[in-house]
């Protein structure tokens, strides 16, 4: 088997492979299944800011009023229900011998600046800020909403020293300019991309209905353009998220610059067993083209960049006689 370990946050792992934040790694079951099928590490559930508000009796209109906002940043954090995750945090970190990352989703860095130390101090080995702020309304411009992913990772670094990654959503106008500046701002590494919770309306009953809980493979091939897009423009270390659903995919995102995968959905489908049919599957490639697995990442891009190219073409132009696939 060739080497597939991996630097992922400035972490070495033994495989590029990372369960991913779902409800599946909040159970420490679970995280030692991951670890025995060979995963690289584990990013425990989110803990969600609005679970922090709840908790604290403030409802949502309160808590979005800035005074409310500031006030509590003060100390809620420290007091509210956050205690149970920090509980997490540290159950995990004993029960298993790979990484922890702890994930928190926010939207106020204030807040999650305090936050994010306890969970420093709980023994994480890294962070995930899972920002998911969606500029819903029409007075807010994508500059002023990009601007507060910023602002999380500036105030999160100024308080942590364990490395800091940060998972973003494809809803993001300028990816590579995007990353670059999280990067600046002291991100280690960043998820393309989050997979939000989608909903339809059932036109009998005029519900709302989630929908798609599960990725298809065929989601990840979007994500692969932007794998590569930031590979080529960046050093960040980059984990793919979406749409794994067997070794060739897996492969594909390193070969297009992703030094880590990130797994959800087909352990949901497969059981943990997953973790080891992509590690064996990447590993059988590698041996077939001579190569560890620090070789294979970026390879295409670097071996291959005239054709690379092409994927940053987003229009049908020649596709009807092959030209753009051969
Ligand atoms: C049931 C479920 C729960 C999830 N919960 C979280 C979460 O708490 N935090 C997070 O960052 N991502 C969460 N995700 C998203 C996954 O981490 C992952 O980014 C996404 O599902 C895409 O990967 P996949 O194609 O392997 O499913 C969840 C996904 C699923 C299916």
């Amino acid at each position: 088997m060739p080497d597939i370990s991996t630097t992922y946050m400035g972490i070495k792992l033994k495989s590029p492979v990372v369960a991913a934040s779902s409800t599946l790694t909040k159970d420490i079951d679970n995280l030692k299944k991951a670890e025995e099928a060979g995963a690289g590490a584990v990013i425990l559930k989110s803990l969600f800011e609005e679970e922090i508000r709840q908790d604290s009796g403030l409802d949502i209109d309160t808590a979005f009023h800035s005074e409310a906002y500031d006030y509590m940043s003060a100390d809620a954090a420290m007091v509210y229900g956050a205690g149970e995750y920090l509980e997490l945090v540290c159950k995990a970190v004993k029960a298993v011998s790979i990484p922890v990352i702890a994930s928190v989703n926010c939207e106020g860095g204030k807040w999650w600046a305090e936050y994010a130390k306890s969970i420093e101090e709980a023994g994480a080995h890294g962070i995930e800020l899972n920002i998911s702020f969606m500029p819903f309304d029409a007075g807010i411009s994508s500059q002023e909403a990009e601007s507060r992913y910023f602002e999380v990772v500036h105030e999160v670094k100024k308080t942590v020293k364990i490395p800091v990654a940060v998972k973003i959503g494809q809803n993001i106008t300028a990816v590579p300019y995007m990353v670059r500046r999280l990067h600046s701002a002291g991100a280690s590494a960043v998820t393309l991309f989050n997979r939000y919770y989608q909903m339809k309306i059932n036109t009998k009953t005029l519900e709302l209905e989630p929908v798609h809980y599960f990725s298809q493979e065929s989601e990840a091939y979007s994500v692969i353009r932007w794998v590569a897009a930031v590979a080529k423009e960046s050093s960040i270390d980059i984990s793919a998220s979406t749409g794994v659903h067997n070794a060739d995919v897996l492969t594909q995102y390193i070969l297009a610059g992703a030094s880590t995968v990130q797994v959800a959905s087909m352990l949901y489908k497969k059981g943990f067993s997953a973790v080891t049919e992509l590690n064996q599957g990447l590993g059988k490639w590698l041996d077939e083209h001579g190569m560890n697995l620090e070789d294979a990442v970026g390879l295409v891009l670097r071996k291959k960049i005239r054709q690379f190219q092409t994927l940053e073409r987003v229009q049908y132009i020649k596709i009807a006689d092959g030209s753009i696939i051969r």
